[in-house]
Order: C-alpha cells, then structure tokens, then sequence
C-alpha cells in the first residue's frame, strides 16, 4: 500500500522514533546514503511549491540530490497549476514520472485529493493545517540536545506561544504528543488548536503518556519549559495584520518570557521569523536559541523520511 505523509500522525509514535533515530544517522554521516538511486529506489521526485518556500525547498531539493535522487521543483505560476489545471489531473501526470511528490499548499483539502489520485508517495511540504517535516526537524533538535542531558525526548515539556490554531500549531501538538512530551499552549481564544486536533492529541497521549494542557496565561505555559517554540503571526495567506498583532501581542517570545522557561531551556522558531513580533532579536540570537540548528535539521529529517517511504530503509 502506498504510504503518505499528509500529517503528523500519518505515521505511529513507533515509526515517528525510528525516523528520528534514521535522521540523526542522516546527519552523522551526510554523504553516505547517496546510494538508494543506484538500487532504482529513488530516482525522481517533484517538489511543488503553491506558496513561497525557502528552507523547504532548499532542504528537500539537496536532500533527494544528496540520496543520489533527482528533484524536479515545480511552482504554480510557471506550471498547468496556475492556470487551473485540476489537482487529480496533476497527481495522475506526475505519477507516471516521479517515485514521490512532496507539496506545500493550501487547504488540506487539496492535498488529500492529490494523494488520492496519485501512485506515489505524497508529502506535505506544509499545508494550512499541518507542518509534519518541520516537526521532524524540531523533534531532531529538541533529541539533540536532551541528549546533551542524558534525557530522551519523552517527558520533555515543551510550551507553544502564539497562534497556536494554524499548520504549526496542530503539528505541534500531535507530534510532540507521539513522542510523549508534555506541551502546553500559551495562546489566547482564537488562537488555540481545534477540538478535534485536541481529541486527536488525546488518543495517541493515552498511549504515550504526553500530555497537552491549553491556557491564554503566556507565563503559566513557559514555567518550567525544557523548549519554547513560537510561529509567525501572519501565516502565508492570512490578512488582518493588525489585529493579530494587537491579539498576540502579550504572547511575545522574548527575555522575560523566556526568563520562566527552565534555566538551560531552548528556543525553537521554524522560520522565516518577523522579528520584533513574535520573537525579539535578543531571544532569536541569544545562547538559548537552536533555530539555525533547526532549519539545518529539515535537510537530514527529510532525506530520512524519503528514504524510509520511497526506498523502505529502516534503521
Ligand atoms: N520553515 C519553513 O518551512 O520555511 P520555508 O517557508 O522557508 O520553507
Ligand atoms: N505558519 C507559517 C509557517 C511558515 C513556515 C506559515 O504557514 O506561513
């Protein structure tokens, strides 16, 4: 059966281990998987971009060329797509060329159909409601330096400040819920994740032993964090600047906020960050900040999802 990866939880809390423990060995040795194209494992595979990308399309692009792939990127405006051609058409063409198809998009809709009509692989390169290979990358990070602390990620607290019912959001909360961490949200009404990304939580935490607690008080959800993550207040697609800024204001991630956090704490941002919003300079560059670490991160998560979906690698 084909695997897709359209959310957090299209994989289970055993799988997301696995893909973390092949992602560190990714990272360990960068140039020593290059051979999967030669086994005729994984050849091509198109990136399709409906909305701006840097760090993704960096990391996706190198890394399939880093497997011995060959990426073949592909925007809205210099393809059919802008000019309407159907998604269900798009994913029957590009199936019969590539041995996956990653895509960042808009409604979750629309990738839930391409995966649909396609035969290969799918990945969700972000979406309005999800961001699973960012997560990957911040769970890869969050390991890294529990590591450091001889804890695994399991029972690490992790709070989310800011807009917390948008892509990284619901990532957030389920991903870290299938590791088995602790996240509290720091998000005022309007800005905390649905009900039913919530439910979801609450099933894979009854296996896990996670946990997710929800409050509008910034301070009560960083007291005590092992890791502070944040996201930008104006998503892609989003309006209403203004008043978001004005909503989330109290929600800033900078010194004193972070000064509840636990002493050796980090800080997580999956970028682009608008400094001077939902993070300061002082917080996004000072000592506890891995956000760098973490953008580098999305290279070896991705090539070690792509490996363990298109190639059957496990580790
Ligand atoms: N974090 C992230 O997805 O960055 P890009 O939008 O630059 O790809
Ligand atoms: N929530 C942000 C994430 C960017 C990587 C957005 O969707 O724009």
């Amino acid at each position: 059966m084909t695997r897709h990866f359209l959310k957090d939880h299209d994989i289970t809390p055993a799988e997301q281990a696995e893909l973390l423990r092949f992602a560190a060995a990714m990272k360990n040795d960068r140039h020593g998987f290059d051979s999967l194209n030669h086994q005729g494992r994984l050849r091509s595979v198109a990136v399709v971009f409906e909305k701006p990308s840097t760090r993704t399309r960096l990391s996706f692009q190198i890394g399939i060329a880093e497997l011995g792939g060959h990426p073949v990127v592909l925007d809205s405006q210099s393809s059919q797509l802008g000019r309407g051609e159907s998604i269900a058409d798009t994913a029957q063409v590009l199936s019969r060329y590539v041995d996956a198809i990653v895509i960042r998009t808009f409604g979750d809709d629309r990738i839930a159909e391409l995966a649909q009509h396609a035969t290969v692989p799918v990945v969700n390169a972000l979406t309005d409601g999800w961001h699973p290979c960012q997560l990957l990358a911040d769970l890869q990070t969050v390991a890294e330096h529990r590591r450091e602390s001889l804890h695994t990620l399991r029972g690490t607290k992790l709070a989310f400040v800011g807009d917390a019912a948008f892509n990284m959001g619901n990532s957030t909360v389920i991903a870290c819920s299938m590791a088995g961490m602790h996240v509290r949200v720091g998000a005022p009404a309007g800005y905390q994740p649905a009900d039913d990304v919530l439910e979801r939580a609450a099933e894979i935490n009854a296996e896990t032993g996670g946990s997710v607690t929800v409050t509008d008080d910034a301070v009560k959800a960083v007291t005590g964090a092992d890791v502070v993550s944040t996201d930008a207040w104006l998503s892609m697609g989003m309006k209403d600047h203004e008043q978001r800024v004005a909503d989330l204001t109290p929600y800033q991630l900078n010194a004193a906020l972070l000064g509840h956090a636990a002493e050796d704490a980090i800080v997580l941002h999956c970028l682009p960050a608008h400094r001077g919003e939902e993070i300061t300079d002082a917080v996004m560059d000072g000592p506890q900040s891995r956000v760098f670490d973490q953008a580098e991160n999305r290279l070896h998560a991705q090539k070690a999802l792509l490996a363990w979906l298109i190639g059957g690698d496990r580790r």
